[in-house]
């Protein structure tokens, strides 16, 4: 598959089958997410895999920590949302919204739920940063990020990023024993999508270049 193949068809994978995914194949993915260019080479991405029972695990803590506190997905901005991008937020919920009701579901508890569980993938990522580093420094992440998003997709694999568990990073910390200097930053769905639900063939739209680009000659 080309890279231009790759970026048009990926999308947020939210039903995935139970077919695990091999570990060579995980490695393959992370290779390329090692690939992506960073200041300096610092390359301060760093990577947990969970898998298997202690992902079983992980999730059951999750869904119970998500039933207490209720935290729900937002943009996290300091203001209230400029119109022009909550308009942005509003068309994905309705998207998916017809396709969460046909389960019985409101497209919180199916968002929020969903994310706490990996969306019942075989594979959870965290994306992990020293706190030593600044902020800026995430920028880097999000490229290896990409990378990874990129290669997952090219390899036939599911994935969908997952910022709702960073709400929960102390309890995750605590069960994986992740250090106090590991900040988590992103949480990463990655299996094989069940290519036959209907949660999996919503095509996110993107705005027109021209609110994105501008031009100086
Ligand atoms: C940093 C980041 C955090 C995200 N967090 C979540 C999340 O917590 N739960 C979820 O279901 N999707 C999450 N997403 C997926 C976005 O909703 C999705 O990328 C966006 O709607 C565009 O759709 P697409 O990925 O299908 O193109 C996140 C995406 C990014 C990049």
């Amino acid at each position: 598959m080309n890279i231009f193949s790759a970026m048009k068809q990926r999308r947020s994978t939210r039903v995935y089958l139970k077919k695990p995914v091999t570990r060579a194949d995980i490695e393959e993915v992370f290779y390329y997410a090692g690939l992506a260019p960073s200041a300096i080479n610092l390359q301060p991405w760093e990577y947990i895999v969970v898998y298997g029972e202690e992902k079983d695990r992980l999730v059951r803590r999750l869904i119970k920590v998500h039933a207490e506190r209720k935290v729900s997905c937002g943009p996290g901005t300091s203001a209230r949302l400029p119109e022009k991008f909550s308009r942005r937020s509003r068309a994905v919920s309705q998207i998916m919204e017809p396709r969460i009701d046909e389960l019985g579901l409101s497209f919180n508890q199916f968002i929020e739920e969903g994310s706490c569980s990996f969306y019942g993938a075989p594979v959870a990522i965290f994306v992990t940063i020293d706190t030593l580093f600044p902020k800026i420094r995430y920028l880097d992440l999000g490229l290896s990020i990409s990378y990874l998003l990129l290669a997952a997709e090219a390899k036939g694999l599911g994935t969908c990023p997952i910022g709702l568990i960073t709400a929960y990073a102390a309890d995750i910390a605590d069960a994986l024993s992740i250090p106090g200097n590991k900040e988590i930053v992103l949480g990463i769905a990655l299996g094989y999508a069940d290519e036959a639900s209907p949660l999996n063939n919503i095509k996110t739209e993107r705005v027109d270049q021209n609110e994105i680009l501008h031009w100086y000659e």
